[in-house]
């Protein structure tokens, strides 16, 4: 597949043809829309692969789970509760390929009770988890996550690669790894790098070389090697999708040579989120306030960083398109002048801005003139949006909504004032 650019109006009127006013209507605001075709889209551009697995930690909606197994993708798991969440949306735990892995650097007590009553396969980031999954099931087979001494990702913070990252055995000490997993009858038959989130080409390409490097020394126990997730999605206008194609066939050598060497099979896996989900996921908000602060000019909005933290944590950008609810002239909202914004939520704190750079600084966005009432859908949010939102502010979460073949489903309700308390209780004295 070649790349391609994608769509970024500035105004919407409808997601996958249904009106985002129904669907404001429907189900309020704020409500993260998911669009099922470009999560199916986006799953068949990787068809190459003989494993997608999805990294579900970018959006772990049952529905958007279930929708991707019956694409064919297997899953990742990071804790206890992803397990259960796979579980739930019907993946098996054992098989091979096994249909969900345990991704990790450590084992908390609760996912390795669940991994060792479920038989789950494990990615081993650190050598205690070697051990303590030796301990408990010697003869496993086990996958190794590498840190390849280098990484990159569209932030600092999403660099996974090394000495200032926590992630995967140090890629110096795979030998004592291996003898370690020899001690506990651990046969090694996977070996995995993920350098970072949202990288580029050039970067992943460097991880096609360590692979090679690495997976000779593993030797012949290996069946499978894994490409990692970090597959960058266009955010904004002028970007376009990565070559998925050059992509694959760089891994694909790589594969080759390695299969050449060890005289059997390997099976090539990648591991994707961000860019199976990113593109389908829109925010619904409506703006409740448009105010002037000197220079700036704010829409605020009722989706905040509770919703979706990405700008905030990472300075991360959103496309934002206006929904207009026809208080427009002859010509149509096409012909509504745009103005610099700056656009903010509900909560009560000044970071709380959707517009922002890497550091917190603000900065004005080009948006259609706007009128309290109307909706702005922040688009691109599909990864690392719900997931990553909070209860902050007691605010709160939000729905989700799965588009499927033109019928909109709630695939999770907003959550209720009273369900923020549950559990609580205040001490009887
Ligand atoms: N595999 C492993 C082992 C990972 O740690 C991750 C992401 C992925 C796969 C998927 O990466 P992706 O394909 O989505 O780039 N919250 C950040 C992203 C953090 C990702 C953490 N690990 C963001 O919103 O950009």
């Amino acid at each position: 597949m070649t790349a391609s650019a994608a769509e970024f109006p500035l105004i919407r009127t409808e997601i996958a043809g249904v009106p985002v006013i129904e669907l404001a209507r429907r189900f309020g605001t704020p409500t993260f829309v998911y669009d099922a075709r470009r999560i199916v889209e986006r799953v068949r551009d990787l068809a190459a692969f003989d494993v997608v697995r999805y990294a579900q930690k970018a959006c772990s909606n049952l529905a958007v789970l279930d929708l991707l197994r019956r694409q064919g993708a297997l899953v990742d798991a990071v804790s206890a509760g992803e397990i259960a969440r796979a579980l739930a949306a019907g993946f098996r735990p054992g098989g091979d390929p096994p249909p969900i892995v345990y991704t990790a650097d450590i084992f908390d007590r609760e996912s390795l009770s669940l991994v060792l009553a479920h038989g789950i396969h494990v990615n081993c980031g650190s050598p205690e988890m070697i051990e303590q999954l030796g301990r408990e099931a010697p003869g496993s087979d086990v996958t190794l996550r590498i840190n390849p001494g280098f990484g990159h990702g569209h932030s600092q913070k999403t660099n996974t690669g090394g000495e200032q990252s926590k992630h995967g055995i140090w890629h110096e000490d795979l030998l004592e790894a291996l003898r370690l997993a020899d001690r506990h009858n651990l046969r090694v038959t996977g070996l995995h790098l993920h350098i970072g989130s949202g990288s580029d080409l050039e970067h992943l390409a460097q991880v096609c070389h360590a692979m090679e490097r690495l997976a000779r020394e593993v030797g012949r126990t290996l069946t499978t090697i894994s490409a990692g997730g970090g597959l960058p999605t266009p955010y904004r206008p002028g970007e376009t999708r990565v070559d998925v194609a050059a992509y694959y066939r760089l891994w694909n050598e790589t594969r080759r040579r390695l299969e050449e060497h060890f005289g059997h099979k390997l099976r090539l896996e990648i591991e994707p989120g961000r860019y199976l989900v990113a593109e389908s996921g829109y925010l619904i908000t409506e703006i409740r306030a448009v105010k002037r602060m000197g220079r700036n000019l704010f829409y605020l909005v009722d989706a905040g960083f509770n919703n979706l933290a990405r700008p905030i944590l990472y300075g991360a950008y959103h496309h934002m398109s206006l929904v207009p609810q026809g208080l427009d002239g002859p010509e149509g909202p096409q012909s509504r002048p745009l103005q610099r914004v700056v656009v903010g939520g509900p909560l009560c704190e000044s970071g709380d801005i959707f517009t922002q750079t890497e550091g917190g600084f603000v900065a004005q966005r080009e948006l259609p003139a706007a009128a309290v009432g109307e909706l702005l859908v922040i688009e691109g949010a599909g990864a690392y949006g719900f997931t990553m939102s909070s209860n902050y502010n007691a605010k709160p979460l939000a729905a989700e909504v799965l588009l499927l073949e033109g019928r909109a489903h709630l695939v999770r309700r907003r959550q209720l004032l009273e369900e923020l308390m549950l559990g609580e209780s205040i001490p009887s004295v």
